[in-house]
């Protein structure tokens, strides 16, 4: 997508081979800086702190990472301390682990020499794959907001699955991004998504640069909105997706399933396969939620009269602070993939 005229994706790789750029998204709104990443550690350090987030981000940014660890020892032992160095970092989104994985698995199985070759390859692939992937949930998901029929379509949005989240498009904003270019009238409303803010700082910085209409609510208002009639649909991402259907997505989204069935508003959930995980259901969750620093609650980051960035204490109790919630299949109205906008119950086969 592109900031002042000027294209970028999320994550660059430099044409010598050596490194690869990315966008620190701790520093939106406020300032647009590249980093450069040059080793494992960097990047184990890039995913962990959240310079880059998201779930698809993060893997191809695993990927990468290892594709880095390649560079200086593609030796088997070095293979598998960079996964577990990695795969650390954080333990929800199953793309990390998939895009790990799928990596590691293709270069156990290759010469040493041509390792380092290879893992770089692969993780462009990748990247690639993934734009191509959220431009079909974009044409996916456009069609789904077509037949809501609206003159103005008011939607409601959670965290950030933006391209800010990915390589490019993003999951829940592609089929935005795609409904403006057919010229259709869409205003977002952008969860401000406590703690960390991805809703304020991210998407609402996003949709500002592709000029998209957008008002930014307190994560509490939804309710209230969806009640008066104020929201035709809901879309937000996936960081895993049950083969039921089940839902976990940044802390909050079941909050707004909840009124959304009440008040029978369509919640639309978009992620690319990568995003499903066979052994999770609304019955096993094989997997951790992660608990963030309870600080994030407690400290909150802005610009001050000098337009320095910083940071102020709001508060000074015992904090908890988990960073996904579950929603269960029967909330979700439609989930939008690269194959289509399937039904929940559709999720088995399309794996199968
Ligand atoms: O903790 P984050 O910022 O990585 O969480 C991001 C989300 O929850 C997104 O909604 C999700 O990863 C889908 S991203 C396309």
């Amino acid at each position: 997508m592109k900031v002042e005229g000027k294209y970028y994706r999320t994550i660059e790789p430099s044409k010598d081979g050596l490194s690869v750029t990315i966008i620190d998204q701790t520093a939106l709104p406020f300032n647009f800086n590249l980093v450069r990443i040059w080793t494992l550690h960097e990047m184990q350090r890039a995913i962990k702190n959240m310079l880059v987030r998201g779930a698809p981000l993060i893997g191809v940014c695993g990927a990468y990472g290892i594709a880095l660890a390649c560079k200086k020892n593609a030796s088997n032992e070095s293979i598998k301390d960079a996964k577990n160095t990695l795969v650390e970092t954080r333990p929800t989104a199953i793309n990390l682990v998939w895009a790990i994985n799928k990596l590691c698995d293709k270069l156990l199985m290759t010469s040493e020499d041509k390792r380092s070759g290879l893992a770089w390859q692969l993780a462009s692939n990748m990247a690639e794959q993934d734009v191509l992937t959220n431009q079909k949930i974009g044409d996916n998901g456009l069609s789904l907001l077509k037949k809501l029929n609206k003159s103005t379509l008011n939607i409601l949005t959670h965290c950030n699955a933006g391209w800010l989240a990915t390589i490019d498009y993003g999951t829940a904003l592609s089929p935005i991004y795609r409904a403006i270019e057919h010229g259709m009238k869409i205003h977002v409303w952008v969860d401000e998504t406590r703690p960390r803010n991805q809703g304020m700082s991210l998407t609402a910085w996003e949709l500002e640069k592709a000029d998209i209409p957008h008002t930014v609510i307190a994560d509490n208002t939804g309710g209230l909105l969806m009640q008066r009639g104020m929201v035709d649909c809901v879309l937000v991402g996936a960081d895993r997706i049950g083969i039921d259907g089940t839902v976990c997505n940044k802390i909050g989204t079941y909050l707004k399933a909840l009124p959304a069935k009440a008040h029978n508003v369509p919640f639309y959930v978009a992620a690319p396969i990568s995003t499903f995980d066979k052994n999770f259901n609304s019955n096993n969750q094989n997997f951790e939620i992660e608990e963030r620093d309870p600080g994030e609650l407690f400290f909150i980051k802005g610009f001050d009269d000098n337009k320095e960035i910083s940071t102020v204490r709001i508060g000074k109790s015992k904090g908890y602070n988990p960073a996904f919630d579950i929603t269960p299949p029967e909330y979700i109205t439609r989930i939008i993939c690269e194959e289509g906008s399937i039904k929940t119950s559709d999720i088995k086969s399309l794996l199968s």
